[in-house]
């Protein structure tokens, strides 16, 4: 493109390669999964020492486990092919707080789930999921440790949605104030 102001041809930038189908419909899908599983949070009976299984708890654990699995799936396709951030304009802070964000939620939704099972062990409650197969119990009845691990998933669960809160608002603000492609080219509709 020839620019009068400078007299120079600018060289078009050149396109940094988006997220594949399978990367955006799963990014879309988790969305749906934690939206029901922290309803589902906020619904289900606190999990004590005398703590009865369920349908929400169940509904809890269910869940839970099949985001673990879709987020191991989705984890995998960014592995294989990874995208690089496009926020060209974006100063070197915004840059680095929305790879961070991306990067822990990775770490949460791989890690933290196990806490949240160690905890059911703890407290003797099976982790049924849909009622189609039970999961070993992956610690001991009343383990201290896995008590605690179960206060650091309450903690962690209820920090990363307040997190998912920041990225969702920085997204709509990209959108919306900066008019940038940064939310356009996640939709699973635009190529
Ligand atoms: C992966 C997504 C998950 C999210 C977003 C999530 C979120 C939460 C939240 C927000 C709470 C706190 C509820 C409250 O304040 O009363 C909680 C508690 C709990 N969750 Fe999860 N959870 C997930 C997965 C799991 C899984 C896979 C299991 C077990 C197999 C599980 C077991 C538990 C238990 C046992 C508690 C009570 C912890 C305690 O008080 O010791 N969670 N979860
Ligand atoms: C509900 C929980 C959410 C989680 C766990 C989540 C997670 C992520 C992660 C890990 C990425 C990095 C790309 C990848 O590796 O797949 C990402 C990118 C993105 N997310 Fe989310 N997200 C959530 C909700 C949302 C919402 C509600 C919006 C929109 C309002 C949104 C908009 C975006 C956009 C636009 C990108 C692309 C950023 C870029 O690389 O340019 N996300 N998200």
């Amino acid at each position: 493109m020839y620019s009068v102001k400078t007299g120079t041809i600018a060289t078009p930038r050149p396109a940094v390669p988006g997220y594949g189908p399978a990367a955006k419909w799963l990014h879309w899908l988790i969305v749906l999964l934690l939206l029901a599983e922290y309803a589902v949070a906020i619904l289900m009976p606190g999990i004590g020492p005398r703590t009865q299984p369920g349908p929400l708890i169940d509904l809890h654990f269910s869940l839970g486990v099949v985001i673990l699995i879709v987020m191991a799936v989705r984890f995998g396709v960014r592995v294989a092919a990874p995208v690089s951030l496009d926020m060209p304009d974006s100063p070197r802070w915004e840059r680095w707080t929305a790879l961070a964000t991306h990067r822990i939620f990775y770490l949460v939704l791989l890690v933290v789930p196990f806490l949240g099972w160690a905890s059911a062990s703890a407290h003797r409650l099976p982790v049924d999921v849909f009622g189609i197969v039970t999961l070993p119990a992956i610690a001991a009845p009343k383990a201290h440790w896995a008590l605690v691990a179960g206060d650091i998933h309450k903690l962690a669960m209820w920090t990363a949605l307040a997190l998912i809160g920041v990225h969702a608002f920085a997204a709509l603000y990209h959108h919306f104030v900066r008019h940038d492609t940064v939310l356009l080219r996640m939709l699973p509709v635009r190529r």
